[in-house]
């Protein structure tokens, strides 16, 4: 996910703009900062870029989903079902308003499957969170419906979906609200922030006070706000904004540059017959910032992997099945309901049930997924040799497997 690959004069101008005026909170001093507001340009770069009427930027991406929850009323007691595979953050931010994350399968999507989010809902259920994992969507139009028939909200975490699509519109403009990560791995980065975005106007009234102590913002004397409720403090820094205003500019280079890699590796790895594809709801809308394949078993898939760090290839391929960040089966801290701040008896119970259930269809995707980062700055003749060394790989340990079951 490699904004951070386009590194250059553009980021270092918008940079100085800041650095010259010497203002690098976003709010206030109007006159000082002589008409440089990063983060309001940016804001208004989002709308446009992504589609959506409203963007409210905050400090990173788990401090937009926070915000996000805050906003849409989530809170203490509501279930939000969400999938066993995404990052830590996503659950972090659940529980961070007093929510319960209601940990359910995904397919080979690799995204929330839309069957086990129906045996999901409870009265208590409130709120849908696909998480649009490496690059790629859910099946939103399931999850719609679902969300209509249930009257609950839609909240995308597209933190890792900068730039894909689904059916024409935006990953992260279709929900209720969506957000975004701008953190250093991502497709485009501040460094460190992250965005919500929204259509409702409530929404988004919501965001801009929670983000920032719940100052309403409507007058030009910070002191003079009025606070309708409370907030915290999740600002974004000018300095951050002035990042992301350079990196949004690079954003359709980078996604063409991702597809085009991706298509050749692609079409490289596809030669094996066992290699299959990761599920994409919509094709077109894929932004390509990952290439996830399948192999026919855990164990080849195991072995493949444990080849290919032998042979010294294994950098840039996520096995996130062992992976401590992005799966469930790696989350002891969350089974077993470690939190500094107590959590209530009934709220940590609920927490531990949900994160200590079967995942065994989960376990079935992943542990034959392998997802491959396509990089920017991949020549076609270094694709290639990476798709064959990759593919020799598979192929030395298919035809060992043939051997043994022989
Ligand atoms: C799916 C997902 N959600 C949320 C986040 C949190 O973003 P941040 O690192 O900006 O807090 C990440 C970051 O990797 C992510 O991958």
């Amino acid at each position: 996910m490699p904004g951070y690959e386009l590194w250059g004069a553009e980021e270092r101008k918008e940079l100085q703009d800041v650095l010259d005026n010497g203002i690098l909170m976003r709010y206030g001093f109007d006159g000082p900062r002589k008409g440089i507001w990063k983060s309001k340009e940016l804001e208004n770069e989002i709308c446009q870029t992504f589609g959506c009427k409203y963007a409210q930027l905050v400090s990173s991406g788990t401090a937009a989903l926070t915000t996000a929850m805050g906003a849409l009323g989530i809170g203490y007691g509501d279930e939000i079902i969400m999938p066993a595979f995404t990052f830590v953050a996503s659950f972090e931010a659940v529980l961070s308003v007093g929510a319960i994350p209601v940990l359910v399968d995904v397919d080979d999507t690799l995204t929330l499957s839309p069957a086990s989010v129906r045996a999901a809902i409870t009265p208590k259920s409130k709120c849908i969170m696909p998480v649009h994992m490496c690059g790629s969507m859910a099946d939103l139009d399931a999850l719609k419906q679902i969300c209509k028939e249930h009257n609950l909200i839609l909240l995308e975490d597209a933190c890792q979906s900068i730039g894909a699509s689904y059916k024409g519109k935006q990953l992260g403009t279709i929900g209720d609200a969506g957000t975004f990560s701008f953190d250093f791995v991502k497709t485009m980065t501040c460094g460190e922030g992250g965005v919500v975005m929204t259509n409702r106007e409530d929404v988004f009234v919501n965001s801009d006070g929670y983000s920032d102590h719940g100052h309403d913002h409507k007058g030009v004397d910070r002191g003079a706000d009025l606070h309708p409720f409370i907030g915290y403090n999740f600002r974004i820094s000018e300095l951050h904004a002035a990042v992301g205003l350079a990196q949004i500019r690079r954003l359709k280079k980078i996604l063409e540059i991702q597809k085009k890699n991706h298509t050749q590796l692609k079409s490289i790895l596809a030669e094996v017959p066992e290699i299959s594809f990761r599920r994409i709801p919509d094709p077109q809308g894929d932004s390509c910032t990952f290439l996830s394949w399948f192999l026919p078993t855990e164990a080849i898939t195991r072995a493949v992997v444990a080849e290919m760090k032998a042979q010294n290839i294994l950098a840039g391929n996520f096995y996130w099945y062992d992976n401590n960040w992005h799966y469930i089966r790696k989350w002891d801290h969350l089974k077993n309901g470690i939190t500094l701040n107590a959590l209530s008896t009934e709220h940590k119970a609920a927490v531990m049930h949900h994160a200590n259930k079967d995942f065994s269809v989960s376990d079935a995707v992943l542990g034959r997924c392998i997802s491959t980062a396509i990089g920017l700055l991949w020549t076609s003749e270094q694709i290639s040799e990476k798709g064959e060394k990759i593919i020799a790989v598979i192929k030395k340990i298919l035809k060992q497997n043939t051997v043994a079951n022989a």
